[in-house]
């Protein structure tokens, strides 16, 4: 990748122009500006920030055609342990609503290949959508493995339907869960594999595929945040910010994000919890300890970027283009 830190990007209020039931619990909405200004470009793997509240600020797939620039499109699941995020877009946002609308961003791109295969769980689909239209238009080989609770449950079959038998459906009620030794236990040169959905499809996924796989296989988007890893341990630090000419203390209990704030430094973010990638920020000096759930291994060891909503320092002192 990796995206560039993004201080000044599009927000505004969208109206919503369609809302309409794509599965079970899972509602399509379509967002338009209200006076029909096109809406700024993107790229399959984007998604957009949805701002539902004072600090109630979640992430959606676009799932939408890139070449409609009136519009952007995102299914949201009404998930049953709802931090308030879909709980609000499935009670507030009926046809005529307004939501304001960041981004678009896109920290996980589709990544040229003649060979893909798409794992999606559950409203893990949405940022499939536009991939295999991609993967479809450019000529390339690609097969989409879709599983979900019960059929009723899984969102855009009738859009699905159209690939034949390029996409397999694994509705758990009737078929359990998708083989995955079976579809990932002889790794295929030359094939990307792209997964979205519940973090214990991306975990069993990103475990097989570290197991096996050449380096740079596989691509995955979480939006929430991997479990803090064992090894863990939060201390202070000295951070440095170059441009600011500012030098702080981080303590143990503060991240970078806050202690930034707390100086008066311009910083954005969004989710807090490393999983989408605004407040990522360009590295000088330091070796980073990387705890988000957004950059692959290959980008975290070349240590020009983080999130510093998350990721602390390994030594004692960090310094970022700030
Ligand atoms: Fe979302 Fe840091 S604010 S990754």
């Amino acid at each position: 990748m990796t995206t560039q830190p993004i201080v000044r990007e599009f927000e505004a209020d969208l109206t919503v122009v369609a809302a309409v039931e794509a599965a079970t619990d899972v509602v399509a909405l379509t967002l338009a500006t209200a006076d029909g200004t096109p809406l700024p470009p993107w790229t399959p793997g984007a998604h957009v920030d949805l701002v539902l509240g004072e600090d109630l600020v979640r992430q959606y797939s676009l799932c939408g055609s890139p070449a409609d620039t009136s519009s952007y499109r995102v299914g949201v699941l009404r998930a049953p342990d709802s931090r308030g995020g879909s709980k609000a877009v499935h009670a507030e946002l009926r046809e005529g609503a307004t939501v304001r609308v960041r981004g678009p961003r896109n920290h996980f791109p589709l990544v040229a290949s003649p060979r893909y295969l798409f794992l999606a769980g559950g409203i893990g689909i949405t940022p499939m959508l536009p991939m295999i239209a991609e993967a479809e238009a450019a000529g390339a080989e690609w097969r989409l493995v879709y599983g979900g609770r019960s059929r009723s449950s899984m969102a855009f079959l009738d859009e699905l339907a159209a690939y034949g038998d390029k996409v397999t459906l694994l509705p758990q009620d009737e078929v359990g869960f998708p083989d995955l030794d079976a579809l990932l236990g002889t790794p295929e040169p030359g094939t990307l594999v792209y997964t979205c959905g519940p973090t214990g499809l991306l975990d069993a996924v990103e475990e097989r595929c570290a197991a096996s796989w050449p380096a740079g296989s596989l691509h995955l988007e979480r939006f929430s945040a991997k479990a803090p890893g064992a090894d863990e341990q939060d201390s202070a630090f000295e951070l440095v910010l170059q441009r600011s000419g500012l030098t702080l203390e981080v303590p143990a209990d503060r991240s970078i994000f806050e202690v930034c704030r707390e100086a008066g430094v311009s910083v954005v973010g969004s989710c807090l919890e490393g999983v989408c990638g605004t407040c990522e920020t360009e590295v000088v000096d330091g070796d980073v300890e990387h705890r988000d759930s957004i950059l692959n291994e290959e980008e975290k060891e070349s240590n020009e970027f983080m999130m510093i909503c998350v990721s602390r320092c390994r030594g004692a002192s960090l310094t970022l283009d700030l």
